[in-house]
């Protein structure tokens, strides 16, 4: 864990801009620097980058964060990897913060710790003839083995206590290397098995995973989850196949580790694999971030077709107009590494350019085929069944086309449709129009967001016992709460880092990209100050009334104590 004070500490001592030009050249405009967004296609630049206030947001395709969101979305890192790696840039070293029960090791001595494993089990294969006899009966070759790390953990119980000097010390059991038994007695995990190095993005070895030559059960042996390794957040292949991917701006996701391996070793070389996990919205993400296109290919089976649909599940809530994802079924006999064995380079990419069905045409396809439309009980199923699925996408174009159609197959229209689902329209002119306060809600209250978010120590001036209503108000007050939580010393890019990922994310982006257009010059704590007064008066107002009223509209109706109060809030009025 790292401490929040680091993470806030940090953001005060980088410089958004320098962090950011580093990969994009800024031109200043105003009070801000602009850029072509690097994470979508554009011609005139909408991504603006403030200095002041050290965060940056596209006005054309929403991209929002600090430069640590930046260094996250830019180069694919995780949120731990990319304040390594900023710190690093200013040479500041990161604390980490031991949690809860177990004290655990700082993290380099643990991937130092898998790192000689790795190099013990390479060399062990080089040294078993009966295991590089498996890995050429299955067509790998010498240098595609070099180049994945692939080893072998030979037959034994105790085999890596010649490479460790203390078999007993902790870090053998955090990194799932050694299993300890109900007597404490300790035991090597991977046993007379091909291993397959699992690599992080920046290169370290996390995880193995390690197959069985001959029959036995589980084929594939996984590293448990540790503090290195993630299996949800990991995809097997990435660190290698990262270049191509950029390079041919698509990324292939498979299920198998030899899979992998081999359509690498034929030439296709932007393939990863999920970790014997369905997809999760992490890898999505993750491959979305590198590239546009991501295709999934599983095997043939009845299992990859289910694979195929989790995955579907959960890309719904990542996509992003202008990205594509498809999905490639392959006969049922073959897995991807059978295919391209079988039939080649070519016939593969054929097939992933000719056959791979958009995620709108597979989604569609199974609906479709679960019903049947030309009955009135199967076109009210399929509205059932879609959804869930068409209520997870928040893809603007795509939700439109997709409730387009699935409206048409059950033949209503696209309104009886999201009426029906009880959701938001859908196809109404993007841009934002100034929304309205809402009726009983505290009219200035996205006005006050607004300051609050530009100049943070001005929720000092709140009034203790403080509270509003409205839409928003949920934001307002989880934010308020946060910078008193922070002694008021939270700065704009700690309060963006804060609630990334929370619910509040999207009010707190609407108002990023209306802060990002103030000039310099522009006098928030007037603004802020203002919209309390106006707020206070609001509030007399109502209160007298609601006295009057009570009082049969008249002053003489009310008791001592009553008439008082009313004094009081006339003379503030
Ligand atoms: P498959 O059973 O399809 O194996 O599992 P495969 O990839 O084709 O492997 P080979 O060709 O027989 O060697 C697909 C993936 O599911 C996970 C692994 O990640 C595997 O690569 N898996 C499978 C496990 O984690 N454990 C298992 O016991 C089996
Ligand atoms: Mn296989």
């Amino acid at each position: 864990m790292i401490p929040k004070s680091f993470i806030q500490d940090l953001l005060n001592r980088l410089d958004i801009v320098d962090v950011i030009e580093r990969y994009v050249p800024l031109k200043k405009a105003g009070a801000n620097y602009v850029a072509c967004c690097p994470f979508h296609n554009e011609k005139s630049p909408s991504f603006t980058v403030s200095q002041s206030k050290q965060f940056y947001h596209c006005f054309g395709c929403g991209a929002h964060g600090t430069a640590i969101g930046f260094a996250m979305e830019h180069a694919g890192l995780s949120f731990v990897d990319a304040v390594e790696e900023l710190a690093r840039g200013i040479g500041v070293t990161v604390p980490h913060e031991a949690t809860t029960q177990v004290q655990h090791k700082v993290a380099p001595d643990l991937y130092e710790v898998m790192q000689s494993a790795t190099r013990y089990y390479r060399d062990q294969l080089k040294q078993s003839p009966r295991a590089i006899e498996y890995l050429k009966r299955r067509g790998l070759s010498g240098e595609i083995a070099a180049k994945f790390g692939v080893g072998y953990a030979p037959d034994g119980w105790q085999n890596l206590e010649s490479i460790f000097l203390n078999y007993q010390d902790a870090s053998l059991l955090e990194t799932g290397l050694v299993i300890e038994n109900g007597e404490g007695k300790r035991y090597d995990r991977f046993r007379d098995r091909i291993m397959f190095p699992i690599i992080n993005v920046r290169g370290q070895v996390i995880g193995f995973g390690g197959r069985v030559l001959d029959k036995g059960e589980p084929k594939y042996l996984n590293s448990p989850e540790t503090p290195l390794f993630e299996k949800g957040r990991e995809l097997y292949g990435l660190f290698q196949a990262q270049k191509a991917i950029r390079a041919e701006k698509m990324a292939l996701v498979v299920e198998g580790y030899m899979d992998v391996v081999a359509l690498a070793q034929l030439g296709v070389e932007y393939a990863v694999a999920t970790l014997g996990t369905a997809t999760t919205p992490f890898h999505i993400q993750k491959l979305l971030r590198l590239t546009e296109q991501v295709v999934f290919c599983f095997d043939g089976d009845l299992a990859g077709r289910r694979a195929a649909w989790r995955a579907l599940e959960n890309a719904l809530p990542q996509l992003q107009d202008g990205k594509q994802l498809r999905f490639l079924f392959l006969p049922p006999e073959h897995d991807p590494d059978s295919y391209i064995r079988e039939h080649g380079k070519e016939a593969f990419e054929h097939l992933l350019g000719e056959e791979a069905l958009p995620l709108s045409g597979y989604l569609l396809r199974e609906l479709s085929s679960q019903v049947d439309l030309k009955t009135q009980e199967g076109r009210s199923a399929l509205l059932e069944h879609a959804k869930p699925l068409l209520t997870a996408i928040t893809a603007p174009t795509t939700a439109l086309m997709l409730r387009k159609e699935v409206a048409a197959l059950a033949g209503i229209t696209q309104t009886e449709l999201e009426g029906l689902y009880a959701i938001k329209p859908v196809g109404a002119p993007m841009r934002r129009v100034p929304q309205k306060a809402p009726r009983n809600g505290f009219p200035g209250l996205r006005a006050l967001l607004r300051c609050l978010l530009a100049k943070p120590e001005l929720a000092r001036d709140l009034p203790v016992e403080w509270s509003v209503e409205g839409s928003e108000a949920a934001t307002v007050t989880a934010l308020v709460e946060y910078l008193r939580e922070q002694d008021f010393l939270a700065g704009t890019a700690a309060i963006i880092q804060q609630f990334q990922g929370t619910p509040h994310e999207a009010v707190l982006a609407s108002a990023e990209a209306d802060i990002m257009q103030w000039g310099d010059d522009f006098d928030v704590s007037a603004e802020f100050h203002g919209i309390l007064a106006k707020q206070r008066g609001e509030q007399c107002k109502l209160e007298l009334q609601a006295l009057l009223a009570k009082a049969g509209g008249s002053v003489l109706g009310l008791n001592e104590q009553e008439r008082e109060r009313y004094r009081q809030l006339q003379s503030r009025g």
